[in-house]
């Protein structure tokens, strides 16, 4: 079958990685993909957001199955507009993705179906808010309600720094007129349980930990991710089978009992806290960088659950043993401004995966073009294996605007 992926990022490549594994697959057109992508699919110069122009390409190429990547697409109808086309999509319909573009519609299904999360109120009111926090405990955790490139979300340590952030939000409308929702502290390691489902089917992946600091030590701005890996050894068996039972499962239910089942990957970012396992927010798609260390684990045919999701059929899932951990090149300057065009060298001499997150071509060069380039995938029997043939490949790459964390991992690794 010829099949489309939407998208142009790290998440993007280690899908088409995971398609061309497929017997299945002929062709792979990634739309509108990067310089790594290339490599292994045919790029279309075709926006993710252009969902007419998309569904016309899917039509006239005789396209089997289209994977959706980024929320944007989501968000713009993209699923939805293939159906309606009878064309075959692997995502959550816009109603079904709401669970990740508006935090009220999340929290308020949480509170409905008693999934564990943090206590919150939401707020249109810049002055209802204000006092609300002032009335509370410090710091103070302000989510912006609607897509921010996961830059909508505050841990305020002071009130000046939560009445900051109130004002951008609610006054000056930094990211567009919306609500703020105002939720409970929470503390405790991070993971991310990403979930195929169609509809009440629940089909869990490995898991994962992405580091969102841009710098070692988790100091430093929140970013779209800095590194990843998985297995998580700090999350039990029980852990796990707690989530599923009492997180990912419900939500799934509750989402056909609304009226708008979910089918594609629901990705639970969940906290281990002291009080168990609670849900920080939830995702309508693939996570990035996770989805490039947890599909290199999958053994099973990715075609076969792409299509049992989309199709509401029946798939198995099995896991390699060994782990993965990668580590993300950005643009110095990132999440900040940062340049681009800088030429990459070195790419011949590595010998783990690299997925290309923001690279182009410019004539028979490849250079960056994204503040998060190229996400090295170390793999081994162990972590501290995987860390270290990720360093080594990262030290071959030569590009003088580029920086990185060495501790990925560090939760898992280092005492
Ligand atoms: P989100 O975009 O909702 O995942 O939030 C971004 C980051 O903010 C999360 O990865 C957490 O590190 C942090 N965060 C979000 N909500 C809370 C909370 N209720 N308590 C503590 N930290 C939080
Ligand atoms: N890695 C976090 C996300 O994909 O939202």
């Amino acid at each position: 079958m010829q099949v489309l992926v939407i998208g142009s990022g790290g998440r993007e490549h280690a899908v088409v990685d995971a398609l061309s594994r497929s017997p299945q697959v002929d062709k792979i057109f990634c739309a509108p993909g990067n310089a790594g992508i290339a490599r292994q699919a045919e790029c279309v110069a075709i926006r993710e957001t252009e969902v007419e122009r998309l569904r016309d390409f899917a039509r006239e190429n005789d396209i089997a199955l289209t994977v959706v990547g980024p929320e944007v697409a989501l968000a713009a109808g993209v699923v939805d507009c293939f159906r309606e086309a009878g064309l075959r999509i692997f995502g959550p319909t816009q109603a079904a993705a709401r669970i990740e573009s508006s935090k009220e519609f999340a929290k308020e299904l949480m509170a409905k179906y008693a999934i564990p999360t943090a206590g919150f109120r939401a707020f249109t009111d810049y002055e209802a808010a204000r006092e609300y926090v002032a009335g509370r405990p410090l710091p103070a955790v302000l989510k912006y309600d609607g897509l921010a490139a996961g830059k909508g979300v505050v841990i305020a340590a002071s009130m000046e720094e939560a009445d900051a952030a109130l004002k951008d939000m609610l006054l000056d409308d930094k990211f567009g007129a919306g609500k703020v929702v105002v939720e409970d502290y929470l503390e405790g390691p991070e993971f991310s349980f990403m979930c195929f489902v169609s509809g009440h089917r629940v089909w869990p992946m490995v898991l994962a930990q992405d580091h969102k600091r841009a710098y070692d030590g988790d100091k430093g701005p929140n970013t779209g991710g800095m590194g990843a890996y998985s297995p998580l050894p700090f999350i039990t068996e029980e852990d796990r089978r707690y989530a599923l039972e009492h997180i990912m499962q419900p939500v799934a239910d509750a989402m056909v009992a609304e009226g708008c089942p979910f089918r594609g990957v629901l990705y639970g970012g969940l906290m281990k806290t002291p009080q168990g396992i609670q849900v920080i927010e939830f995702n309508a798609r693939f996570g990035d960088p996770e989805t490039e260390v947890v599909l290199p684990r999958l053994k099973s045919d990715i075609v076969d659950i792409f299509c049992a999701v989309a199709d509401g059929g029946d798939a198995q899932l099995e896991w390699h043993d060994f782990a993965t951990l990668g580590i993300v090149l950005a643009s110095k300057g990132y999440p900040g401004s940062y340049e681009k065009g800088a030429e990459i060298k070195g790419l011949d001499a590595v010998s783990c995966p690299v997925y290309h997150m923001g690279t182009k071509c410019d004539g028979d060069r490849i250079v960056t073009a994204g503040g998060r380039v190229l996400f090295v995938v170390g793999r081994g029997a162990t972590l501290s294996e995987a860390r270290a043939a990720a360093l080594a490949d990262v030290a071959r790459i030569d590009c003088d605007n580029l920086f990185h964390r060495t501790d990925i991992g560090h939760w898992a690794l280092d005492d």
